[in-house]
């Protein structure tokens, strides 16, 4: 299952990430507010339970999540979606997973892994920028599931129809939720039209 969100406002601040006039302090406020609007529609099916507060004036019936949450950025770039998810769900436990894509064959070299023990009820929450041919995103769950992870959901700004038929074909149990699904990708495997190298944008490295 994918979702493409269409807010008018997660549309407006992609218009300006993708700009190649914008530097990196713009870029990272961008990917920061568009992650918080990503994580607010991926987390809308949550489940809640009931329970009871003590207002000033007298108790009220209320209902507060069930699950526990870890967000798991992929790096570099998932670095740059951190802070929009955990400016919604501020205690959220924190793992990661280093991967960079090898520049001759763009397939994923893992290099670093470390995450939180999943409890009975955690639901992970996967960000990465891009997703292009899939096989970084698709490694990472793969590493995950391998740490116990049962529930998992994948959030990321940019994808393509390549990458959402390999991430789908490998993880189907794993929702995406993606601001935009670009065209295509071009010879060197990078997204079309998208954004460029996010890590770079995100981090100044070029
Ligand atoms: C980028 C991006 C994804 C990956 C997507 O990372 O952040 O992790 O490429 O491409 P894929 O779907 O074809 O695997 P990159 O390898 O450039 O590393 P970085 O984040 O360290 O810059
Ligand atoms: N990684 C990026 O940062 N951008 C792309 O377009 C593809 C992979």
């Amino acid at each position: 299952m994918h979702t493409e969100v269409h807010h008018p406002l997660v549309q407006h601040k992609l218009s300006i990430l993708r700009d190649i006039s914008t530097g990196t302090k713009q870029f990272r406020e961008l990917a920061s507010e568009i992650t918080l609007f990503l994580t607010y529609e991926a987390l809308k099916n949550l489940d809640t339970e009931p329970c009871e507060v003590t207002t000033p004036i007298q108790t009220a019936q209320c209902r507060r999540l069930t699950n526990e949450l870890v967000v798991i950025p992929i790096l570099r770039a998932g670095i740059g979606m951190m802070d929009g998810v955990s400016t919604m769900v501020p205690n959220v436990r924190v793992g990661f997973i280093g991967l960079y894509r090898d520049p001759q064959t763009a397939a994923p070299v893992e290099y670093y892994a470390k995450m939180p023990d999943p409890k009975e009820n955690t639901i992970a929450l996967v960000v990465d920028p891009m997703l292009a041919t899939g096989g970084s995103s698709a490694a990472a769950i793969t590493m995950i599931k391998q740490r116990g992870y049962r529930k998992i959901i994948f959030i990321c700004m940019v994808s393509c129809p390549e990458g959402i038929t390999r991430l789908e074909g490998e993880h189907p149990d794993v929702p995406i939720y993606t601001a935009s699904i670009d065209e295509r990708l071009n010879e060197r495997k990078y997204i079309v039209p998208g954004l460029g190298d996010a890590g770079d944008r995100l981090f100044g490295t070029k």
